[in-house]
């Protein structure tokens, strides 16, 4: 068994709390003494769930290789392994948990290997209790709101080797200036804001990753601007919800304001994800349409398309309401819409799920994430009563991924002929082919030079699948 050295919990009642108070920015610091307490230790970090997570490694990765630690590919190498987990869905759960066992195994093999798991799964009390009860072996922990806390975790941690645990339960302040390691040389995820105030009823991520703050506008400038000096072509901007960028400032400046700003720095292309229906303005649709750098490609996750189902989602709009702006989008140019869609949710009869099925029919949606409603404690919605089976909830979303699926080829067989912009991403699974993305974000292979990676080239579409375009360079 394992000594604790200090712990610090994560608490839902906590973390529910929301107050008025404005963000503080603080700029991270490392204390240079902690510069090779690594001494030259392999690490291994395995990240699941979002992009969000996806961009936190990164930065983790980053601050490792500050502290004298070096990167391996293979947990079986390792001296270190992090999971970055993520809690969105029971599955995402599982899959950590069952890592965790497997490293058991390994750490027993070795005992010198340090365990510790991080990510949203840390923000939730059963998870941190169950860690305690049951995973007394794993060595660290920390939350989403102190990554830039990990010098001092790991430096007390290799001090003591007692065993360390420090979560948040709120979120803390905006910390700018972390390093970063990123995974692409031309792409670069970008953070707009953190949290999420939206409450959706079955949503944990207002819980683990705290109230919404909007980082300010020069610091995401500059960042980018740095990525432009660096060779970057692509930013996505990320947030949980970034339709609500600037509601937490004091003074106006909002997503709109933003995406031309970030336009006129003249990156060559502009994502933003995640949208929410509630906060999309016209402004933000006028200047998507007005510069050729914001990329007509939007994520609405629409989720149900029964307004009674909405209602108890607490997504605060209706069918019609998500209708109304899915044709105004439709107005920009060649724009590619994709959605999330969750089913199976309490009290979601045939005729609410047929509801959904229909507007599928109506928006055919370029993309969709379709999920079985997965209950997660803390949230309103795991107290629904919920009385359709499994097996029905596992019918419905195999109908939904046929349909869905249909119009996915459907939109792609459209594209036939078109001659498209495609940045290039690297080298395809398919033999000898390249692969990149198109304007819509959609993923194309096609035969090119090694030399064309990390440019913006036209390629002509010669095929089309479900989820991917076959194409000729022009
Ligand atoms: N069960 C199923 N799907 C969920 N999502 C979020 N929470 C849950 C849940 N409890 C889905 C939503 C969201 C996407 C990121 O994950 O569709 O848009
Ligand atoms: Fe969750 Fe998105 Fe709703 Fe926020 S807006 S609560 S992140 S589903």
């Amino acid at each position: 068994m394992k000594e604790v050295i200090s712990m610090l919990l994560p608490s839902y009642s906590e973390a529910r709390k929301r107050t008025k108070s404005n963000s503080i920015k603080e700029f991270y610091e490392m204390n240079p003494l902690f510069s090779k307490i690594g001494n030259g230790r392999k690490y291994y970090i395995k990240t699941y769930g979002c992009q969000m997570n996806e961009h936190d490694t990164e930065n983790i990765k980053a601050i490792l290789d500050d502290l004298g630690f070096v990167e391996c590919n293979d947990y079986l190498n390792a001296d270190l392994v992090l999971l970055n987990t993520c809690s969105i869905r029971e599955n995402a759960h599982n899959k950590a948990f069952g890592m965790l066992g497997r490293l058991k195994h390994v750490k027993q093999l070795n005992k010198s290997l340090i365990v510790g798991l991080c990510g949203c799964m840390a923000q939730e009390e059963v998870v941190v209790e169950e860690i305690m009860k049951k995973y007394k072996w794993v060595d660290f922990v920390f939350g989403t709101h102190n990554i830039h806390r990990l010098p001092y975790i790991l430096n007390d941690l290799l001090v003591s080797g007692k065993q360390k645990i420090e979560v948040y339960s709120k979120e803390g302040n905006i910390v700018e200036g972390m390093p970063v390691k990123r995974e692409n040389k031309y792409k670069a995820y970008v953070n707009i804001m953190y949290g999420c105030d939206k409450f959706c009823t079955y949503c944990i991520v207002p819980y683990t990753r705290g109230k919404q703050r909007s980082r300010c506008k020069d610091d995401i400038i500059n960042e980018i601007i740095d990525l432009l000096e660096n060779g970057y072509q692509e930013v996505t901007l990320l947030g949980q919800n970034v339709n609500a960028y600037g509601k937490d400032f004091s003074f106006s400046y909002n997503l709109e304001n933003l995406l031309e700003d970030v336009a006129k720095t003249g990156i060559p292309r502009i994502r933003f994800m995640t949208s929410h229906p509630w906060d999309f303005t016209d402004g933000m649709i006028n200047v998507i349409k007005k510069y050729d750098n914001i990329m007509p490609s939007i994520h609405l996750p629409v989720q149900s398309g029964s307004s009674k189902i909405l209602k108890l989602m607490g997504r605060r709009y209706t069918k019609e309401d998500y209708l109304i702006l899915f044709n105004k989008l439709k107005c920009i140019p060649n724009v590619s819409i994709s959605t999330d869609i969750i089913v199976g949710f309490p009290s979601e009869t045939d005729d609410d799920f047929n509801e959904t099925l229909n507007l599928v029919d109506y928006c055919k949606f370029d993309n969709a994430f379709t999920f079985i409603f997965s209950p997660r404690v803390g949230t309103p919605a795991a107290k629904l009563k919920d009385i359709t089976s499994l097996e029905e909830k596992e019918r419905r979303l195999h109908i939904l991924n046929e349909k869905v699926n249909t119009y996915f080829l459907e939109n792609n067989k459209k594209m036939i002929g078109k001659k498209l912009k495609v940045l290039v991403d690297g080298v395809s699974d398919k033999e000898n082919m390249l692969y990149g993305y198109t304007e819509t974000n959609k993923l194309i292979n096609f035969i090119g030079n090694l030399n064309l990676i990390g440019k913006i080239v036209e390629v002509e579409v010669t095929d089309a699948k479900t989820w991917s375009l076959d194409g000729k360079i022009v």
